[in-house]
């Protein structure tokens, strides 16, 4: 059973038959409460935040994706970095890559620093300049690779080598990579997070959250924080996430190879004046990307068009495909301003200090025909 490759563990672990009727997809746990066996008695159910059957299942399919011993589902992807933010004390500090989800820089600055924590924000594609923002009192780095939005790749092998000689938990945000094409606990990592809103239910119809982690103890610790804060995802998303994964993998390859088309297109249009795809030989992350991500580059991408701000709005507004929108990760691709949008909470020297300009456009490539979505693009640059 261990041997059974991606796809095959994504349908069949966790989803088990239902062993009463037979039925090949398992049913959706809806009781909040479980009958015991006495008073005091405890069963393996017996209040549905402190565990449920259905979201169950689908940590036991997140934890043989990811490769961990054990994962917990969240209400978002916000909640499980918030259960993760939980483990640090007043007078901890954090170090998180400058390219990050902008929900995440607000957690961490606007939430996380009211408690005690100090944050600084470092290139993360630089390990040499994650180390520099080290202090003795830094006791987690978080990261995303790709980034957001600006897609710069970081080494995860390299960062947990650093992490672990120097004592500090590492975190990493895999929403963009997904398992698919990345997984950080076999390169060191000690959490995993996804926004499970994204490419892990993948139709823009659920929002969840997930950790994985390879330690029982840190395991431990994150479900006694779930359990106590309650932020768990319901019956109802795990089910969906569950039958999205199903499908995770012939989708976010699908989706890899329209990306790739799209930057290829986009690199070689005299309209547009920069290209930020970690398949595109030009990007500074290119060659740790082939060697940490599988068979893939992810469907993510940012660029920037010629000519002012105005320019850059219009564009973004004028696809009919690429629908004007926050999140990703789905069946149906997306286009969005981070500045504006899903980087509005970043402050705005931040965000000039770490070059997620007012310009910038980012992509999310869906799964509609490749052919469809350039000339999309096409004709929205010239609008
Ligand atoms: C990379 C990344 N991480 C985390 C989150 C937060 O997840 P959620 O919206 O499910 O709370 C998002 C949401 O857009 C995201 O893009």
């Amino acid at each position: 059973m261990t041997n059974w490759k991606f796809r095959t563990r994504a349908i069949h672990i966790g989803n088990e038959r239902d062993a009463q009727t037979g039925a090949v997809v398992p049913p959706i746990h809806v009781a909040s409460t479980y009958v015991q066996p006495g008073a005091g008695e405890w069963g393996e159910f017996d209040y549905s935040r402190s565990g449920n059957p259905t979201r169950k299942n689908l940590e036991q399919t997140l934890t043989s994706l990811e490769g961990g011993v054990g994962g917990l589902a969240f209400s978002s992807g916000m909640a499980a970095i918030h259960c993760v933010t939980m483990l640090l004390q007043s007078g901890d500090h954090i170090v998180a890559g400058s390219d990050i989800y902008g929900g995440a820089y607000r957690l961490f600055h606007k939430i996380a620093t009211r408690a005690g924590v100090a944050v600084s924000l470092a290139p993360s594609h630089d390990v040499a300049q994650l180390e520099a923002a080290i202090q003795p009192n830094t006791k987690f780095l978080w990261l995303e690779t790709p980034g957001n939005p600006l897609m710069s790749i970081t080494d995860l092998a390299a960062c947990a080598e650093l992490a672990k000689r120097r004592g500090i938990l590492l975190g990493v945000d895999n929403t963009f990579a997904t398992p698919v094409l990345t997984r950080p606990l076999e390169l060191g990592v000690d959490i995993v997070m996804h926004s499970a809103t994204k490419y892990l239910a993948g139709h823009s119809d659920s929002l969840g959250g997930a950790l994985i982690v390879r330690d029982q103890e840190i395991l431990d610790r994150l479900y006694f924080i779930q359990n106590a804060t309650g932020a768990v995802m319901s019956a109802w998303d795990a089910f969906l996430t569950s039958r999205g994964l199903k499908t995770l993998e012939l989708r976010v390859r699908e989706q890899c190879r329209t990306a790739d088309r799209l930057a290829k297109f986009l690199a070689a249009d005299d309209r547009v004046s920069r290209v930020l795809y970690p398949g595109l030989a030009s990007h500074g992350g290119h060659a740790i990307a082939k060697r940490q991500m599988r068979g893939g580059f992810g469907a993510m991408l940012s660029f920037e068009v010629k000519g002012d701000y105005a320019k850059a709005k219009r564009v973004a507004e004028s696809t009919r495909l690429f629908q004007l929108a926050v999140s990703l990760g789905a069946v149906e691709s997306l286009i969005e301003q981070p500045a504006s949008m899903s980087h509005a909470s970043y402050d705005a020297q931040d965000r000039a200090a770490h070059g997620i300009v007012d310009g910038l456009i980012r992509l999310s490539v869906g799964l509609e025909a490749a052919e469809d979505l350039e000339q999309d693009l096409d004709q929205a640059l010239s609008a």
